[in-house]
């Protein structure tokens, strides 16, 4: 079976292309290495000793997506391709609408031309919005997103619904992420942050290291245990697994189901900081200054549904997280940069 992934030199991508190939999937990767590089995928054929077919465009490019499908026997795509900063959102938010949204309609569109069905999509859940308690399941209301990503991503899952509900032959599954976290265990693979780092691990990991001086904790007033930002962070390698046993699912799915992704287990940045500091045995430097604008007090999930229907559980707890995230870091202080 083939298998095209959009976005496949990217963090999630990658590794999920690592896992697919591991489990004897043939893989068409598509990526426009707008915020990427096809290191990655040199790797990984290494790792594997396998060949991936790679085309360089956008996953919206239609006359591109032809020729993919005309030339490769596809059975069902792995849509990652996207944009993915809160923050650039917020000032970009066409290039998010084009990229999030306008891609994935011509993708879409373009697979139903060609007659493939199977779909598995890349959400978030940054689509709940302000939620009011945790731990949140896939029954909660979702759309009071609080940026242009989180809207773009709930307009995506709206489209999906009303597409699949249109054709019958489709099938989706769209699995909403939490905080993804760690790497390959190996530290050939990670997450390549363009710039300075938005998120907490890539900048923890760069304070560190010494490359930046201290961390920013964002708040320490909100209404957790210690006043600091609560998540669910969950590793890059159990999401991966997560995309395989979607597309096992996919071929008996309803026409379209959605899967929360994350361990259940909420931690404050103060409880990263520290187990942080008792695994790798450096001391993190960091400044409690005010919160950051948008984001919300706290956020876990309830995967029940995905422990039941997938037959999915996350695996590696945060100090395997934490282990896999550092020694990729020591191993790539540059990225993917050689
Ligand atoms: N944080 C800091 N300092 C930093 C960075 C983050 O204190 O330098 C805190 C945040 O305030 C938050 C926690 O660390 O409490 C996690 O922040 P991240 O930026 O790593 O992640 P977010 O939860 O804000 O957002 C992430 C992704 C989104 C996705 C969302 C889904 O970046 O794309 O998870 O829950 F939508």
């Amino acid at each position: 079976m083939t298998i095209l992934v959009t976005g496949g030199c990217g963090y999630i991508g990658s590794h999920t292309v690592f896992t697919l190939l591991s489990q004897n999937y043939d893989v068409v990767v598509l990526d426009d290495l707008s915020n990427a590089s096809e290191v990655p995928l040199q790797r990984i054929a290494k790792m594997t000793s396998k060949k991936i077919r790679f085309y360089k465009g956008r996953a919206g490019d239609e006359g591109l997506l032809n020729k993919i499908f005309s030339e490769n026997e596809i059975t069902s795509v792995i849509h990652f391709a996207g944009l993915k900063s809160v923050s650039e959102s917020i000032e970009k938010p066409l290039e998010y609408y084009m990229s999030n949204l306008m891609d994935t309609v011509k993708l879409l569109n373009v697979m139903i031309q060609h007659k493939i069905y199977r779909l598995i999509f890349s959400s978030s859940a940054t689509v709940y919005g302000r939620i009011s308690s945790c731990p949140i399941n896939e029954l909660n209301p979702t759309g009071n997103t609080t940026n242009p990503y989180g809207t773009t991503k709930f307009f995506a899952e709206e489209i999906l619904k009303d597409v699949a509900n249109a054709n019958q032959e489709l099938k989706i599954i769209i699995l909403r992420y939490f905080n993804p976290i760690g790497a390959h265990p190996s530290g050939l693979l990670g997450e390549h942050p363009n710039g300075i780092p938005n998120n907490l691990f890539p900048y923890l990991t760069k304070v560190a290291l010494g490359t930046l001086p201290y961390l920013a904790v964002f708040g320490n007033d909100y209404p957790t245990p210690d006043g600091s930002g609560v998540r669910d962070y969950i590793h890059v390698m159990d999401l991966a697994e997560a995309h395989v046993k979607a597309l096992n699912h996919v071929f008996d799915t309803e026409n379209i189901n959605v899967y929360n992704l994350g361990t259940g287990i909420g931690y404050s940045v103060l409880e990263i900081i520290s187990a942080f500091e008792k695994v790798t045995g450096i001391s993190i430097p960091y400044k409690i200054i005010a919160r950051r604008p948008g984001d919300i007090a706290s956020c876990w999930s309830d995967c029940t549904k995905a422990n039941e229907k997938l037959k999915w559980r996350a695996t590696r707890d945060i100090s395997v997280m934490i282990q896999d995230a550092w020694n990729w870091q020591i191993k790539n202080p540059n990225g993917y940069i050689e």
